[in-house]
């Protein structure tokens, strides 16, 4: 049996296949039902300073190859969220928070008022005025709001960026100087859909994230440029559905990888791609370190 266990950006894993932000991850029952499925590690919905109700609905469209979503960052505040870490912690694996800020000050606020395993610092939520992508498509703001972070707890940081840039790999070497365990890629593609009977915008907040299959190869190619160009690991999200998907993700240099939209069809995802993941090393007699990056090695 190939053994999937190892270190993932200061994180020791069971195995490389993660909940990703923002999906189940609102309770702590849910994150620990994640974590007793088989997900090496869980992450939770973005948590900020204050208390927000988002954007006004509907909050999600189906799409062709995926869903776009605009909740606008939606949380009780950091102050209120504790307990549902310490729940999902029953699940037995690391709970990664993922949390967002207006800039390092807020950002570090939020990081030193909640005890996690790692946090995920969201620079790249598409729909969120003074959030997220807002202010994570500026390298200078990506590397000072990872250091003030870095600065202010003592388990890793990762960073999950934005893909609606030119230059995905700026962003990347800008979380890295600021001191980033790991750096996170990708966050959703803005996008928006219109109802051609009323003409309108079908979201309240009419553009969106675009997530699921439609965004993979995107995703490949962002996480291929990143490994190829960064010291700290990259781990891959976007479009993950299957065994196979996870697997031309870590060849493309991914060390982990998260899974999202495809929990719409249930847990049992997790135990999927883990069970087919070992078969496939098995049948390619290669370790999961091998298989990483194997992609970008020439012939
Ligand atoms: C949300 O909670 O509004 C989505 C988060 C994100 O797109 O990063």
């Amino acid at each position: 049996m190939a053994t999937l266990s190892g270190a993932v950006g200061g994180l020791v894993l069971r195995n490389p296949v993660m909940l990703a932000a923002g999906i189940l991850g609102t309770t702590g029952s849910s994150l620990r039902r994640a974590a007793r499925a088989g997900a090496g590690c869980v992450v939770t919905k973005s948590v900020g300073a204050s208390p927000r109700e988002g954007h006004p609905g509907p909050v999600v469209v189906q799409v062709e190859g995926g869903l776009i979503n605009a909740m606008g960052l939606p949380n009780p505040s950091y102050k209120n969220f504790q307990e549902e870490i310490d729940l999902a912690r029953q699940g037995g694996v690391p709970v990664v928070a993922s949390i967002f800020g207006d800039g390092p000050e807020e950002f570090a606020e939020v990081a030193s008022g909640l005890d996690a395993d790692c946090f995920e610092l969201n620079l790249s939520c598409p729909h969120a005025e003074r959030y997220g992508s807002e202010i994570g498509c500026e390298p200078s703001n990506v590397e000072d709001i990872t250091r003030a972070v870095k600065k202010s707890v003592d388990v890793p940081v990762w960073v999950k960026l934005t893909p609606n840039v030119a230059d995905i790999v700026s962003l990347g070497k800008a979380a890295q100087r600021g001191g980033a365990n790991a750096v996170v890629a990708i966050n959703t593609l803005k996008a928006m859909a219109i109802d051609v009977e009323t003409g309108r915008p079908i979201l309240g907040n009419r553009f969106g994230g675009l997530s699921g299959p439609a965004i993979k190869p995107v995703a490949i190619r962002c996480v291929f440029d990143l490994s190829a160009a960064l010291e700290v690991p990259v781990i891959g999200v976007g479009g993950i559905s299957s065994w196979e998907d996870a697997a031309e993700m870590i060849l493309a240099g991914a060390q982990g990888v998260q899974v999202g939209t495809a929990l719409a069809g249930g847990y049992g995802i997790f135990g999927e791609i883990t069970a087919g993941l070992e078969r496939y090393l098995v049948r390619k007699g290669l370790t999961l370190m091998e298989l990483r990056g194997a992609a970008r090695k020439t012939p």
